[in-house]
C-alpha cells in the first residue's frame, strides 16, 4: 500500500473513526486531543441463528446501518451532519483490515466517499493497530501508555504477544497455533448451548460455577516462548460432555462448573505465557492486554496480578473499547495524523493485514 508522510505537524480538525471489519458496525468522533466527542456501537443480532458470523449478511447489515450511524455521531459531535456540510472534520479514518472483505469494502468505502465530498484526508486503519494503541488514548493510562509495551491481543481472531516498540513498529513474540482464545470462548460456548457471541455469556455462566470442579488440560503451560494453544482445551471439554449420558440434560450448576473450570485454564494458560513474554521483553514496563477478550473480569485480575508480581505496569481499556469499536479506529488515526500522515485514497481493503507489515512513520524513524 502507497503511504505518504509529510513533516509532523499539529493535527488541528475532529477525526471520524468507521469499524465494520466483523459483525460490529461502529462509528466515533474524536477532537485533535484524542477527547471522544461521539461514539456508537451496533452489534449485528441477526448471527445469533447461525451460530457465528456469516460474512455476507454481515456486509449488507453494514450497508444498511453506516450511513445513518455516521450521520448520527456526527451530530452527536457537533458537526454538521446534512448534505456535504461538515466543514469542521478534519479527517476520516476506516479499518481497511484484517477482516471480512464484504464489510470493509463497505466500511472504507463510505469513508473514502465522504473524505473525497468533504476534501479531507482518509486514512486507512489496520484494525489490529487500532487494538494495539487503544491504551495510548488520553487519560486511559497516566502517562499516556508510552513506548515501549508489551501487548497482549486477544480478539476472537487474534491471539499474540507483541513488543509495541513505537507507532508502526511492532515484533510479534508469539501467538496460537490453532484458535484464538475468543474463538475457544465461543465454541465451548456452543457445546453449552450458551447464546452468541459466546464470551460474555460463558463468563456470566462461569461466576455461578467451580473453577475447580473440571480438570482441563493446559496447553503449551511451562514450554519456552509464548505461543498459544486452545484447540486441545475445546477438545477436552466436547470429550467430557460426550462422556455424559448425550440423552441427559445439562443442569445449570454443571454448566457452570464447566465455564468457570474452562475460564480458569484460558486464563492460567494466558498468564503463563505473558509471563514468558514479559520475560523476553525486559525493556517493557507495562502490560497491555486489548481485544474482545480483555473485557474478562477474570483474565483482568491475572494479568494485573502477574503485572504487579514483574514490578511493570498494567493497563486494559474499558469494557466497551476493548470489543470492537471505532473509537480505536479514529485514535489510531490520529497517531499517524500526527506523526505526518497525509492519508490514502488509494488503500484498498485487506482481508489479510500482518502488523508487521506496518510501517513507522518517517517522522518517527530511529
Ligand atoms: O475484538 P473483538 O470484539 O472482535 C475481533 O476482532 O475478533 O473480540 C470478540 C471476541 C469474541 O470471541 C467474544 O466471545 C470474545 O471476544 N469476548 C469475550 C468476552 N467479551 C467478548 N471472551 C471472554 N469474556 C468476555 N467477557
Ligand atoms: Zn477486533
Amino acid at each position: 500500500m502507497k503511504e505518504r508522510w509529510t513533516a509532523p505537524e499539529r493535527f488541528a480538525g475532529p477525526v471520524l473513526g468507521i469499524e465494520t471489519s466483523c459483525d460490529e458496525t461502529a462509528c466515533a468522533v474524536l477532537d485533535a486531543n484524542g477527547a471522544i466527542l461521539a461514539e456508537a456501537v451496533l452489534s449485528q443480532a441477526a448471527h445469533a441463528a447461525f451460530g457465528g458470523v456469516v460474512p455476507e449478511i454481515a456486509a449488507r447489515a453494514h450497508l444498511a446501518h453506516l450511513p445513518g450511524l455516521v450521520g448520527r455521531v456526527l451530530g452527536e459531535a457537533g458537526l454538521p451532519a446534512s448534505g456535504l456540510g461538515a466543514p469542521r472534520l478534519g479527517a476520516i479514518a476506516a479499518s481497511c483490515g484484517p477482516g471480512l472483505i464484504g464489510g470493509l469494502i463497505v466500511g472504507s468505502g463510505l469513508g473514502k466517499g465522504l473524505a473525497l465530498a468533504l476534501g479531507v484526508p482518509f486514512v486507512p486503519v489496520n484494525h489490529i493497530e487500532a487494538h494495539a494503541l487503544t491504551a495510548r488514548l488520553p487519560g486511559l493510562v497516566t502517562g499516556g501508555a508510552p513506548f515501549p509495551y508489551l501487548l497482549l491481543l486477544v480478539s476472537g481472531g487474534h491471539c499474540q504477544c507483541l513488543a509495541v516498540e513505537g507507532l508502526g513498529r511492532y515484533r510479534r513474540l508469539g501467538g496460537t497455533i490453532d484458535d484464538a482464545a475468543g474463538e475457544a470462548f465461543d465454541k465451548v460456548a456452543k457445546l453449552l448451548g450458551l447464546g452468541w457471541p459466546g464470551g460474555p455469556a460463558l463468563e456470566r455462566l462461569a461466576q455461578e460455577g467451580d473453577p475447580r470442579a473440571l480438570a482441563l488440560p493446559r496447553p503449551l503451560r511451562g514450554r519456552p516462548g509464548c505461543d498459544f494453544s486452545f484447540s486441545g482445551l475445546k477438545t477436552a471439554v466436547a470429550q467430557h460432555l460426550t462422556a455424559r449420558d448425550p440423552a441427559a440434560p445439562l443442569p445449570r450448576a454443571e454448566a457452570a462448573d464447566i465455564a468457570a473450570s474452562f475460564q480458569a485454564a484460558v486464563a492460567d494458560v494466558l498468564v503463563d505465557r505473558t509471563d514468558h513474554a514479559i520475560r523476553m521483553m525486559p525493556e517493557a514496563t507495562l502490560l497491555v492486554v486489548a481485544g474482545g477478550v480483555a473485557a474478562n473480569a477474570t483474565l483482568r485480575a491475572c494479568l494485573a496480578a502477574l503485572a504487579a508480581g514483574h514490578g511493570i505496569g498494567f493497563a486494559a481499556p474499558p469494557i466497551r473499547l476493548c470489543t470492537d469499536n471505532a473509537v480505536m479506529v479514529a485514535w489510531a488515526a490520529l497517531e499517524r495524523l500526527r506523526a505526518g500522515a497525509e492519508g490514502g485514497l488509494d488503500a484498498p481493503a485487506r482481508p489479510r493485514w500482518p502488523l508487521d507489515e506496518m510501517r513507522a512513520p518517517q517522522s518517527l524513524a530511529p
